[in-house]
């Protein structure tokens, strides 16, 4: 009975929470919370940092080191994945090589599942009673066909890349070292160059942890550091998400928008909050959205102040606090 009670004073709470919230959506013209989260989100919403994702489909194109993109939870490694993912299968390299492209997102995988995941994503057939030797020797050989008779060179993206088994992460290995010594004997001229290259994500602990475990695959991967966001970016970031939520977001233009209802220093106060973290400040501005909210219930304001920012802030530096 007492359960009951308290049931129904929890839903009532969150019925109202979400009336104040959806009170703020409408006053500013918003069909849901632009900071709410996508589990596919559009690509429209997306900040790019062009010279960065340049610089990792560089390293892919010329070829000398596999790639390890590296930066904290949330920091858009997998965000820099699929921008590059879509870049890939319209360039070339300088010998007018193609790129063939698979992308593995799942983790926690086993020595199998991480050999069939490789080889879906690249598109090779293989038989479900194989053992993973025989599903990995199938891509080797498939990326040595494509490579001699489609002139393609294979870039497998790989994400949290240490949050599988370790066997699997031996497979992978192989993989980075192709073409095999017995492969360049029998194709003398036509494979002097790696024709494998990995495109793998994690955080700088798991860097550090690749770096003493597998000093192959390692030594010859090059770690590029996401770059925070810039308080410009970050205003853009918070922009596209109002405009997307308003349904405008066709007529973004990234040389002219507004953030209404928040303030330019607020969102400075959040960036910085978050060191240029986009999924953080998605959070701070949820958070701000919230207060808002509540401010425009009690005054019939629903700016989104520094003050505000501020607040929020800190709050949610007490709660990294106690989480860690
Ligand atoms: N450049 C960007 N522009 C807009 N949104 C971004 C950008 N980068 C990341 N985000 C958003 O921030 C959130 C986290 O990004 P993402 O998943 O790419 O980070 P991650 O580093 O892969 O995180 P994890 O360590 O949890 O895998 C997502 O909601 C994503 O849409
Ligand atoms: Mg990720």
């Amino acid at each position: 009975m007492t359960i009951a009670i308290h049931e129904s004073a929890l839903i009532r709470h969150f019925n109202t929470r979400k009336e104040v919230l959806k009170t703020w959506e409408e006053r500013i013209g918003a069909r849901f919370s632009p900071f709410r989260g996508f589990k596919m989100p559009d690509s429209r919403l997306y900040i790019e940092d062009s010279d960065f994702l340049d610089s990792i489909v560089d390293l892919i194109i010329t070829n000398e080191r596999h790639v390890f993109i590296r930066g904290p939870v949330g920091s858009g490694k997998s965000t820099l994945m699929l921008l590059a993912l879509r870049d890939l299968p319209t360039l070339a390299d300088r010998s007018g090589n193609k790129f063939v492209t698979g992308y593995v997102g799942m983790t926690g995988l086993y020595e199998k599942q991480m050999a069939s995941a490789i080889a879906d994503s690249l598109r090779i057939k293989y038989k479900r009673s194989w053992e993973s030797s025989q599903i990995i020797d199938a891509v080797a050989k498939e990326s040595l066909r494509r490579y001699v008779e489609e002139k393609s060179r294979t870039a497998l993206f790989i994400e949290d890349v240490a949050d599988n088994q370790e066997a699997a992460f031996h497979k992978l290995r192989f993989l980075a070292d192709l073409p095999t010594e017995e492969m360049m004997d029998a194709y003398t001229e036509a494979l002097d160059e790696p024709i494998f290259t990995l495109v793998m994500s994690g955080t700088t602990m798991y860097w550090n942890a690749m770096l003493s475990f597998l000093p192959q695959i390692a030594d010859r991967t090059e770690p590029l550091d996401v770059p925070p966001l810039s308080n410009a970016k970050a205003r853009e970031f918070i922009g596209r998400r109002i405009a997307y939520a308003q349904n405008k977001i066709d007529v973004f233009d990234p040389e002219n928008y507004s953030i209404y209802p928040f303030s330019d220093s607020a969102v400075d106060v959040i960036n910085i909050a978050t060191k240029g973290n986009p999924r953080d400040i998605r959070m701070l501005a949820r958070g701000c959205q919230q207060v808002a909210a509540e401010n425009l219930r009690n005054s019939g304001n629903p700016d989104v102040t520094k003050d505000i920012a501020k607040l929020v802030s800190e709050a949610y530096a007490t709660l990294l606090r106690e989480v860690h």
